[in-house]
């Protein structure tokens, strides 16, 4: 985050707070948050989302959602309410937290692939700004629940459109052979739209494409619009309904190591986003709808940073020669699974103290009775690295927390948020005994 720096001693501070003494005080791992970091991403986006929407630009407004799923407490959906985000969730746990942050339903959305009658029922009974319907079975289901709860259910329509983007695979959404969304090509996002057009209980307001994550080049996003404006263009010209609202998903890329691609920052995002749908509209003849975007690993992934304590170090002979040191550290595939799961990248560093020594070719390695059970795969780090340390891992506010496991038992790490140089514990750490706490014998 933009609120870390190296003091004299060459021990990390982070918004004023010595990680030595948070190391001291809160145990580690821990997650660490820059709030101001954070808010300040939260605004960036929706500042630059406002500029380059704004009705004074020829445009009908934008919305900037967070995907509550890359991390969401209490605190942080406040603080990007607060900033002036509305927020994207996809289960009853995320719109859970979204609502009693004190998120108003018209500012909160629900996905999911898989929802189920209750988490429907929550979001109508709480009139969430939309449902973002995944299938044609989901169409009747939300009509009769809407029917049951005397409302009328406002609903967008998740397109899938065909455009490959992203990192991994398995994180790319918008091809065809994969579970999310309504394939455009095969008729089914046209089928969905007619049969909500046919449903008084339903309100169409708007189509929404989403096409993958960790995504640097804009590209992608411009082709997606294109495709889902053209859908919105057709089913007004022959049905009259104009769906009001498009949404273009999330997936913003960030730095992970620093030896890694530049991604586009907000203001480029918007203005490259507002580009495309303001040609395409005027080539297809239609007004511009009101956008929406969602996006999660931007906003928090860079905010946060891990906190490990090193305890055993190895040097392993290399088959090609060398060694490798192993550098183990107390928490691992428990608290960042993204290593394993998608060979993501990190770096780390020392964060207690500066050391002179040549540095070696590291691994850092997690705990968890797994070889896979990887944290950083590579980096450089000082020979004389010894247990005892505090290694860093930045950006893993995004998707750290959020998909951690209990795996060998291990109780998951508090989040910590940093500003003007005090803590404040936002979620606590788990411990053996709220893990016990569970377990009926
Ligand atoms: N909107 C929808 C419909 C999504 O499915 C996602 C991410 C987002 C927004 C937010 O994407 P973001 O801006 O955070 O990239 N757990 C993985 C990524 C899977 C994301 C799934 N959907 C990871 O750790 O990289």
């Amino acid at each position: 985050s933009t609120g870390v720096s190296r003091g004299g001693d060459g021990a990390l501070s982070v918004a004023g707070v010595d990680l030595r003494e948070l190391a001291r005080t809160h145990g580690t791992p821990a997650y660490v948050v820059d709030e101001a970091d954070l808010r300040r991403r939260a605004r960036a986006f929706a500042t630059a989302f406002d500029a380059a929407f704004a009705e004074s630009e020829g445009m009908a407004g934008a919305d900037v959602y967070y995907a509550g799923k890359a991390f969401l407490s209490l605190a942080v959906a406040r603080w990007v309410h607060e900033e002036g985000l509305r927020i994207d969730t996809s289960t009853a746990g995320e719109l859970a937290v979204a609502l009693r942050a004190g998120v108003p339903g018209e500012a909160i959305g629900l996905h999911g692939n898989n929802k189920s009658d209750d988490e429907i029922r929550t979001a109508l009974a709480h009139g969430v700004g939309r449902i973002v319907v995944d299938s044609l079975a989901e169409v009747g289901r939300v009509a009769a629940l809407a029917r049951e709860a005397g409302v009328r259910a406002p609903v967008m329509v998740r397109v899938t459109t065909g455009v490959h983007a992203g990192g991994h695979h398995f994180i790319a959404t918008a091809h065809e052979d994969q579970k999310f969304g309504l394939s455009l090509a095969s008729g089914a996002a046209r089928k969905a739209v007619d049969e909500i057009l046919a449903h008084d209980e339903l309100e169409l307001v708007g189509l929404h494409s989403h096409i993958g994550s960790q995504i640097v080049d804009l590209a992608g996003f411009a082709v997606a619009a294109r495709a889902i404006l053209g859908l919105r263009a057709q089913v007004a010209a022959e049905t009259g309904h104009l769906a009001p609202e498009v949404d273009l998903g999330g997936g913003y890329g960030i730095r992970y190591t620093g030896a890694d691609d530049v991604p586009p920052a907000p203001e480029q995002i918007a203005r490259t986003l507002a580009d495309a749908v303001r040609d395409v509209c005027t080539e297809l003849g239609t007004p511009v709808p009101r956008i929406s975007v969602e996006p999660g690993r931007s906003i928090a992934g860079p905010a946060g940073l891990t906190l490990y304590r090193v305890g055993t170090v190895k040097e392993v002979a290399l088959d090609g020669g060398g060694t490798r040191t192993y550098v183990s550290v107390d928490g691992g595939m428990s608290d960042n699974i993204r290593t394993a799961l998608y060979e993501a990248e990190y770096t780390a560093t020392l964060a207690d103290r500066r050391s002179d020594a040549a540095t070696v070719t590291a691994r850092v390695v997690g705990k968890h009775c797994e070889s896979g059970d990887i944290v950083v795969r590579d980096v450089a780090l000082p020979a004389d690295v010894r247990a005892g340390d505090l290694l860093a891992v930045p950006a893993t506010g995004a998707y750290g927390r959020s998909m951690a496991s209990n795996y060998n038992l291990v109780p998951r790490p508090p989040v910590l948020a940093l500003g003007d140089g005090e803590v404040r514990v936002l979620v606590r750490r788990e411990t053996v005994d709220d893990l016990l706490a569970l377990d009926l014998g």
